[in-house]
């Protein structure tokens, strides 16, 4: 796998963080090495709390996600040697770095030009980093954050990618928790990917784009229509598939839901435990509410075209890579028409205005009966934009659409 290999970076928490500024560092990937890539890392000599073991984790919230076979979802977090490369040039030569576009004044934003991107090569070969110029001038800087469950707990394996990684190790310690075993607090499992997300920036697009991927079995999606070629019904429609099992998140016979709450939530920082809402913590059912990032069942132009060009892509792509990522979907992208965002306008925004990963933005996934003044994002962009968070000044600043940029230390400062 490409993000396993000497051009990819294994993000960590160090640190709490904040919501939006995750402290983080950077662990290279050392070929023929076990994995340092550690979904959740312990660091077994001082008491963490599940946001400092570092990967990644549900988006907003400290929601757990439980599999229909009893896993819990691991989360990585993986930026590439160009992504570490600019870091450290912001960090160490801020005034040569302080890339911005004409449209926008925001200060620091990703290389979105081949000029911009050749001088953070320079940097980064100057610095060690980068081994192969054209991977890094054709990935760009790259960030991914990816979701993973027990391998064994999955049917046919060979199916999903496969990799090992270091977790951190719960044992039930009453019927409505699961504590961070204190004798042996990690183990080494073999995991299987069900989601990945990857952002980049484009040229002209400082605001990335920002696109998810599913395994085909995570969850049932919601209805969705889409164009056909035929002229008796220029419409199809796919409904929800109610009654289908052999998913890993949802069991058969689950009506769509209104509304999905986390089961297991409240990652308790005395206790390492990761507590029931309420009763106890087990599997829960699932949607992927907003088919292809649309909203489900929506029959207007924008959607049918988006929804029709996503099956369209998937569609002539599956089955052609013969290896485990023929049942991985795209399920779409969200961009902008160049600007960064700093509030919540859509006017702008293009793609799936209501993307969201089933297994990664499980309980944020945007639903209409939010109530007034409680927020729940619609898509990537609202999360990852440059709106400030509390006292942070991050206003004006293009790289705050990441979150683990600024709580990034360098990486050859430090070597
Ligand atoms: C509810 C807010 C929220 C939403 C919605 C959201 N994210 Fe994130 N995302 C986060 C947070 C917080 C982090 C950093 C912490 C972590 O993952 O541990 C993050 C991390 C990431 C990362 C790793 C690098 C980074 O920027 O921190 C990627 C890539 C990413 N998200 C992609 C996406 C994509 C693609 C979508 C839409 C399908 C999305 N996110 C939706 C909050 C969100």
């Amino acid at each position: 796998m490409i993000f396993d290999n000497s051009g990819f970076f294994d993000v960590l928490h160090v640190g709490a963080g904040t919501e939006k500024i995750a402290n983080v560092e950077v662990i290279p990937n050392a070929p023929g090495q076990p994995n340092r890539f550690a979904v959740r890392d312990v660091k077994p000599t001082e008491p963490l709390t599940l946001k400092e073991m570092g990967g990644g984790e549900q988006a907003g919230g400290n929601g757990v996600l439980i599999s229909q076979a009893g896993s819990l979802t691991y989360y990585g977090l993986h930026v590439n040697d160009a992504y570490v490369a600019f870091r450290d040039a912001v960090l160490l030569a801020p005034n040569d770095f302080d890339f911005r576009s004409d449209i926008a004044d925001n200060r620091f934003q990703f290389p979105t030009s081949s000029k911009q991107l050749d001088q953070v090569i320079e940097f980064g070969e100057a610095a060690g980093l980068i081994k192969s110029r054209p991977v890094a001038k054709a990935a760009c800087t790259m960030e991914l954050k990816t979701s993973w469950v027990d391998a064994t707990t999955v049917d046919s394996p060979d199916e999903y990618l496969i990799i090992d990684a270091q977790v951190p190790r719960f044992i039930p310690s009453g019927p409505d928790r699961l504590t961070l075993d204190p004798d042996q607090p990690t183990e080494t499992l073999s995991l299987a990917m069900v989601g990945m997300h990857i952002a980049a920036p484009v040229v002209g697009h400082p605001e990335l784009v920002w696109t998810t991927y599913e395994h085909v079995k995570t969850a049932p999606m919601g209805t969705y229509h889409y164009i056909t070629t035929k002229s008796t019904a220029p419409v199809g429609t796919v409904s929800y598939p109610q009654e289908q099992g052999g998913w890993i998140f949802a069991a058969a016979n689950t009506p769509f839901p209104d509304e999905i709450k986390p089961i297991a939530a409240n990652i308790s920082a005395v206790d390492n435990a990761l507590i029931a809402a309420d009763g106890s913590v087990a599997p829960q059912s699932i949607a992927q509410v907003n088919p292809w990032g649309m909203i489900a069942g929506a029959q207007d132009d924008q959607t049918l075209s988006s929804n029709t060009d996503l099956i369209s892509l998937n569609v002539s792509l599956l089955g052609r890579m013969g290896d485990a990522r023929d049942h991985y979907l795209q399920m779409g992208g969200v961009w902008t028409t160049g600007s960064l965002l700093s509030g919540q306008d859509r006017s702008n925004q293009r793609g799936g205005l209501f993307l969201a990963n089933s297994t990664m933005e499980t309980f944020r996934q945007w639903d209409p009966q939010v109530p007034e003044g409680k927020f729940r994002p619609q898509n990537c962009l609202d999360c990852h934009s440059t709106a400030p968070e509390g006292n942070d000044q991050r206003g004006n600043f293009g790289l705050a659409v990441s979150h683990i940029f600024q709580g990034m230390a360098a990486f050859t400062q430090t070597e």
